[in-house]
């Protein structure tokens, strides 16, 4: 399954021969700062593989590769929450930084909501910024996500505490 957004920008599938752009653009620590610990920083090419392989495998289709000019760009993404959460996914992304600051995250944002919440039936995409990570937020607010509240010390990493914006575009 592919979304085409425009002629620069597209969502495919992850592929073997992505392997190198996807470890040169996210062995990058100003990339990984507002990431779980879950993105490996550094991020090896045995960390691109295993992410290759594990999209390969899956049959959900639940994460797309963002294409820019051609060019593996960075990832978005749902995880679909369980039990009574089963109409909910948390939304994730990320970019290269020689990416950032062109509008593509936002674009992306807009065309993945409405395309997961029917392909899976649900009723609440959500996603939880760092609040320091203006630019994150901005781009949840520019996609139609409205912020719900703020999570004081929702995150802690590389010693340091976080607040969380806790965003949702509901249906
Ligand atoms: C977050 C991230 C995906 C944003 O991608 P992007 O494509 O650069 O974002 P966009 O260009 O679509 O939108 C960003 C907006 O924030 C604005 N912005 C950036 N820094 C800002 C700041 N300090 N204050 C206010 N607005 C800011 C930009 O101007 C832009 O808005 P505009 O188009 O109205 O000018 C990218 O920075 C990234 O990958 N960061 C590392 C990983 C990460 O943090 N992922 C998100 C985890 S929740």
């Amino acid at each position: 399954m592919e979304i085409i957004i425009n002629t620069q920008l597209k969502l495919r599938a992850w592929k073997t021969e992505d392997k190198q752009q996807l470890q040169r653009i996210a062995n990058n620590q100003h990339v990984a700062k507002y990431l779980r610990e879950r993105f490996p920083s550094p991020y090896t090419m045995n960390d691109a593989e295993r992410w290759i392989t594990l999209n390969e495998m899956g049959l959900d289709e639940t994460h797309f590769c963002i294409e820019y000019d051609g060019m593996a760009a960075g990832s978005i993404g749902i995880d679909i929450q369980l039990d009574v959460h089963k109409q909910t996914a948390e939304l994730g992304y990320w970019l290269g930084e020689d990416f950032w600051n062109k509008g593509i995250i936002t674009e992306c944002i807009k065309a993945v909501t409405p395309y997961f919440i029917n392909k899976f039936e649900l009723k609440r995409i959500f996603a939880t910024t760092f609040s320091e990570n203006v630019t994150s937020s901005k781009a949840l607010e520019k996609a139609g996500f409205k912020l719900e509240g703020i999570l004081k010390k929702h995150a802690f990493k590389n010693g340091i505490d976080y607040d969380g914006n806790m965003y949702a575009y509901t249906v």
